[in-house]
């Protein structure tokens, strides 16, 4: 019954319902991911988090001495958000020196996460762990993977 009122839809509406029946189902959960903003998207946040994250930086962001370097109060995780995104989307293979140790494991690209879902992630790291800095925008993680691509 439903198919055939689908199929049938074109003749009865014109050909313009038929770009509304295919758009339809794409717009409509990607609407409805949209993080609130705020406590609700920091909320998400810490669910990813727990999911991709945790096992390396550990559930209260110490990391590990030596092997995953922690997310508190570091240069990376308050600093330029651009550039925090990038190690999100690029991961990060460098000899670096955080809060007095030295870390030189690669960190594997989380580029498969959705921007929606890097955003919630980076604003729960941001104001967690004793961090307090500003939220991440779904348009800002878009925008830095735009310049990868
Ligand atoms: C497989 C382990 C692993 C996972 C999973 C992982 N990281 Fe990392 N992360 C590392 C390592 C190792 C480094 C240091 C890389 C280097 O020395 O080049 C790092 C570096 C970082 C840095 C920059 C340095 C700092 O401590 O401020 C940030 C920020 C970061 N990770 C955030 C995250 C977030 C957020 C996630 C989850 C989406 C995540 N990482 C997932 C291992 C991991």
């Amino acid at each position: 019954m439903r198919k055939w009122i689908l199929a049938a839809m074109p003749l009865m509406m014109g050909v313009l319902s038929v770009g509304a029946q295919v758009k339809k189902p794409a717009t409509k959960p990607a609407a409805a991911k949209q993080a609130g903003g705020g406590a609700a998207q920091i909320a998400k946040g810490k669910v990813l988090y727990k999911q991709y994250c945790m096992t390396c930086h550990q559930e209260n962001g110490t990391g590990v001495p030596r092997m995953n370097p922690p997310l508190v109060k570091t240069e990376y995780v308050l600093g330029d958000k651009k550039r925090l995104i990038g190690i999100l989307l690029n991961g990060l293979n460098e000899d670096v020196e955080i809060n007095g140790d030295y870390f030189t494991n690669p960190m594997p690209s989380q580029a498969a996460l959705k921007d929606q879902e890097i955003a919630d992630i980076l604003s729960y790291v941001r104001n967690s762990f004793g961090n307090k800095a500003s939220t991440v925008s779904v348009g800002e993680v878009t925008a830095v993977r735009a310049t990868i691509k």
